[in-house]
């Protein structure tokens, strides 16, 4: 099996799994229970965690509240916010993204159905000037009402691997007096992230997408300068400062700072490798299968900063006269793990709604595939998933 889904999932990084294993077997200890040793060594370790993952996202440690995962923390970072009390007239208006993965978009059209109101904002498309994918400022700017209290976009997105421009809109957001939640769920060991830098109030992390385990997550809530507050999900033991009970899962949560340390620490060189990788892959499939596509921004773009406006590990690409489902499923047979796009939304039928915003139609949108390397990635494993993709597609255009 080649397994080019990295960003569904991704490995569990042998040295996190080393750092994990104690809090698994001999080190059972529930970090509330700081009456004994074995409580507080557990406790110990989930704060030590909070200060090295904190460091590592540009935050101090009691902005870290520890989830299950990406899915919970927008959630909570959502609907906790929703649910405070807001003075002003109007039900409360929140704008996100029409490209959001489904962790953002399902939450807020809960919102929806409870009466908010809600902006979704298109993006740049394939064919239009600018980068794919991007937010247009001026749409956001339009968008604003005098109840907007929430903004949520995605830092970089998990199909098509487009960066935003957080810091700027995070400007805008904070100009109109609205609080800003950015979903970093695909950005970390993929680009440098810093929630002082992005100016983000609120932002979600999922160790499972940087060779954590799965299962562990967390949300960053601001308390430097303007505090942020959110009403909890979950009520129960008051862990976390009330935001989220539950006993710790002590070995998740050494995990995810474990795995977001190798991260920051290899990036200057995994992302450079990830790069070439990829860059390798493009071109050794555009050689071979006439008429691909590039979907989202330019692999090499950069924008008037200079930035990167993809992620280094990230390709997708349309392949025209094939039909979507019968080219994943050859590929699935012939030991190839991608996908069409989200792989929370891969069991239902529908072409990516990412894709459909870029201006793409129903076909092509199910003709893509999307591609996510990782530091373990090889170049004989892109070598070799070229020519299988290649013959795979050349088969099913001769049918
Ligand atoms: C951008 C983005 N946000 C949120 C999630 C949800 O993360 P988790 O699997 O940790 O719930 C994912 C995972 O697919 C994602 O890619």
């Amino acid at each position: 099996m080649i397994y080019l889904d990295n960003h569904a999932t991704t490995r569990l990084d042998p040295r996190v799994l080393e750092a994990m294993l104690p809090w698994l077997t001999d080190r059972y200890g529930n970090a509330g229970s700081v009456t004994h040793e074995m409580g507080r060594e557990a406790r110990a370790a989930v704060e030590d965690a909070r200060e090295g993952f904190a460091a590592v996202v540009g935050a101090v440690a009691r902005e870290i509240v520890f989830t299950s995962g990406a899915t919970e923390s927008t959630n909570l970072a959502i609907l906790g916010t929703a649910s405070r009390p807001r003075s002003g007239a109007g039900p409360g208006h929140v704008i996100t993204v029409a490209t959001e993965h489904h962790a953002v978009l399902d939450p807020v059209a809960h919102l929806e159905r409870q009466g908010l109101a809600v902006t979704r904002l298109p993006v740049v498309g394939q064919a239009d000037d600018g980068v794919p994918g991007r937010v247009r400022m001026a749409d956001l700017e339009a968008a604003f009402r005098p109840d907007t209290f929430l903004v949520s976009v995605l830092l970089a997105n998990n199909e098509i691997g487009v960066i935003q421009e957080v810091t700027e809109i995070a400007a805008r957001v904070h100009a109109h007096g609205a609080v800003l939640h950015v979903d970093c769920a695909q950005a970390v060991g993929r680009m440098p992230v810093a929630v002082d830098a992005l100016d983000a109030d609120l932002a979600s992390f999922s160790a499972h997408k940087f060779h954590g385990p799965k299962g562990a997550g967390a949300v960053y809530v601001r308390r430097r300068g303007r505090a942020i507050r959110l009403d909890p999900l979950v009520h129960g033991g008051d862990q976390e400062r009330g935001m989220r009970s539950g006993t710790l899962d002590v070995p998740g949560i050494v995990g995810l700072a474990a795995a977001a340390r190798l991260a920051a620490e290899g990036l200057d060189a995994e992302g450079p490798r990830m790069r070439i990788l990829r860059d390798r892959l493009w071109a050794a499939l555009s050689a071979r299968i006439a008429g691909l596509a590039l979907n989202g921004p330019a692999l090499d773009a950069t924008d008037g900063s200079g930035a990167a406006v993809r992620l280094v590990n990230n390709l997708n690409v349309g392949v025209p006269g094939v039909d979507g489902q019968s080219l994943l499923a050859a590929l699935a047979a012939d030991g190839l793990a991608v996908s069409s796009g989200s792989a929370c939304s891969a069991e239902s039928p529908r072409p990516s709604h990412v894709l459909l915003a870029l201006g793409l139609d129903e076909d092509q949108a199910r003709a893509s595939l999307r591609f996510g390397l990782s530091r373990f990635t090889t170049a004989d494993e892109i070598d070799e998933a070229a020519a299988r993709i290649a013959a795979g597609v050349a088969h099913l255009r001769s049918l």
